[in-house]
């Protein structure tokens, strides 16, 4: 009989042990399958998040407290110096007829420009004859930029319109609709830069033209955009560039042509410190322009 209940007691702990393991192996499995579903929703939640905005918070903050966008010494003369060079690279991108050189060469094109900030690009491309939409999802640059073209008469039949918000929302009413559309130093200052670029080619119509121009991201232009440009002759604010939002011509062209896009022409722009002047380079590893076109 002892024996007997010796051998149960046995059988019975053993039992135990074995129903111990089963639950807690099950414990752990559900509590694996919990973490797995978790980190997906979470991840899925980020991409969505990104998916649904550009928008980088931190830089909006940087460029709302920019109030001297209009003076051409103060804190952002390298966008102002820019348009030298990036005016006639868009106007000769847009008109290859010479005949055409009047001066609205522009009339009659519809053109977005995104990120437009207070407008230093829009006015000019607009005293050229263009139809132009500003939008920046930055309400005081947009204020500046309402205010600032009402100063000027040329402009008085043909103002630019601004809108405060983003392209992907602006697309949500004017996707296929723009004959150009611009972002210029704008790619390496927003969150998603893939659905930015996405949505930028969203807004254009099928055979219309986009522009970009961005600095590119090399060891000289971590040099010439960043530490020479913001710390040593002051062209920009400090701070203003960050490397690693950098986009290569070659990452743009890739996204650009998953858009069904075909990039027309590439060019480096060099900013000569000692004439002050931008030029025209084949070498692109520190700024650049890039005109594509959207296919039908
Ligand atoms: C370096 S400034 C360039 C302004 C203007 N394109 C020019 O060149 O004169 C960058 C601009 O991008 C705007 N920006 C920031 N995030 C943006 C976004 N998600 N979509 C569009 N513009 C954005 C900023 O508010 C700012 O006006």
């Amino acid at each position: 009989m002892a024996t007997l209940k010796a051998f149960l007691s046995v059988v019975f702990n053993i039992i135990g042990c074995v129903f111990s393991v089963i639950l807690w192996a099950l414990h752990r499995i559900v509590d694996f399958f919990k973490i797995q579903l978790n980190f997906t929703s979470t991840k899925m939640r980020k991409d969505e998040i990104n998916a649904r905005t550009t928008i980088n918070p931190d830089e909006l903050e940087i460029f709302s407290g920019y109030s001297d966008w209009w003076d051409p010494n103060g804190k952002i003369m390298g966008l102002h110096s820019l348009n030298s060079i990036r005016i006639p690279f868009i106007k000769d991108g847009l008109v290859k007829d010479t005949n055409q050189i009047n001066n609205k060469p522009l009339k009659g094109i519809k053109i977005l420009d995104v990120g437009c900030g207070g407008g230093l690009l829009s006015e000019p491309l607009a005293r050229l004859g263009a139809t132009v939409t500003g939008i920046d999802p930055c309400k005081e640059l947009i204020d500046i930029a309402e205010a600032h073209k009402l100063l000027d008469p040329e402009l008085e039949n043909n103002k630019p319109t601004y809108i405060a918000t983003t392209v992907e929302e602006h697309n949500t009413q004017f996707s296929n609709y723009y004959d150009v559309v611009i972002a210029s130093e704008v790619i390496d200052h927003i969150n998603n830069p893939e659905f930015f670029i996405q949505s930028c080619t969203k807004a254009v119509k099928p055979g219309g033209t986009i522009f970009f121009t961005a600095p590119n991201r090399t060891w000289l232009s971590r040099f010439g955009v960043i530490f020479f440009a913001e710390n040593v002759i002051n062209l920009v604010p400090k701070g203003t560039h960050h490397y690693e939002n950098f986009v290569t011509p070659e990452e743009l062209t890739a996204i650009l042509e998953k858009n069904n896009c075909r990039v027309e022409t590439v060019r480096g722009f060099f900013y000569n410190i000692f004439t002050k002047k931008w030029s025209n380079i084949k070498l692109l590893h520190l700024m650049y322009g890039l005109q594509a076109t959207k296919l039908n």
